[in-house]
């Protein structure tokens, strides 16, 4: 489906050919099986910076704790940790909710738990998405019970079945129809996470 041509790359995907010179392979070849994108790297960075201006404004004078939630978050983290201008500290959780499909099983584990004590702390819940709002209604309770000052959420994206679970969400940065999306954290049985976009995938890949 690809060619080389001297050091430039031209190639047909399920979104059209498209040609580019410098083009590592990798995301090539990751970009061959989303078949529409979403989401830009640019329009990705464009809805971080407004939402780390409305951030900074709300946690104006308190301690900031940002709470990322492996492996899904670490991309949002990386750029919002970065938008955003004042102090704050950075800590990883990672439980799991998702087998390798395209499904939610609804039970989850942690797998790695925070290092910090949040007792009295702000906590800022990082997320990559919510789907079905489970994974994140069992966090916030799991970290309410650990008595911090606050606890929200922000998310980069936001599916329409979330809204059924009550999850309040005070940082959203789109809201996405019912579709698995892969690319900038977010996977398929652990594969293009390192998608600089956001897109849906190609049928051929789980069909
Ligand atoms: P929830 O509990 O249904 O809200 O799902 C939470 C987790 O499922 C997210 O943090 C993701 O890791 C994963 N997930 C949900 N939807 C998608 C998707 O469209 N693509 C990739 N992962 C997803």
């Amino acid at each position: 489906m690809w060619s080389r041509a001297g050091w430039g790359i031209r190639f047909s995907s399920p979104i059209g050919v498209w040609q580019a010179e410098h083009v590592d392979l990798p995301h090539v070849e990751a970009q061959l099986d989303t078949s529409q994108t979403l989401f830009t790297e640019t329009q990705i960075r464009d809805r971080l910076e407004e939402m780390a201006r409305e951030i900074e404004t709300d946690y104006e004078g308190r301690e900031l704790l940002l709470v990322g939630v492996l492996k899904g978050a670490v991309m949002v983290m990386a750029d919002l940790s970065r938008a955003l201008n004042r102090h704050l500290e950075i800590d990883w959780m990672a439980v799991s909710s998702y087998g390798s499909g395209t499904s939610s099983s609804g039970v989850v584990r942690i797998l790695k738990d925070l290092d910090t004590d949040i007792m009295g702390r702000h906590v800022l819940i990082v997320e990559d998405i919510i789907d079905t709002g489970l994974t994140l209604s069992w966090l916030v309770t799991n970290l309410r019970s650990r008595g911090p000052a606050s606890v929200e959420i922000a998310t980069l994206l936001r599916k329409p079945d979330a809204i059924q679970n009550e999850v309040d969400v005070r940082y959203v940065g789109f809201d996405i129809p019912n579709a698995f999306v892969v690319g900038y954290g977010l996977d398929y049985s652990e594969k293009y996470r390192n998608l600089r976009c956001i897109g849906t995938l190609a049928p051929h890949v789980y069909s």
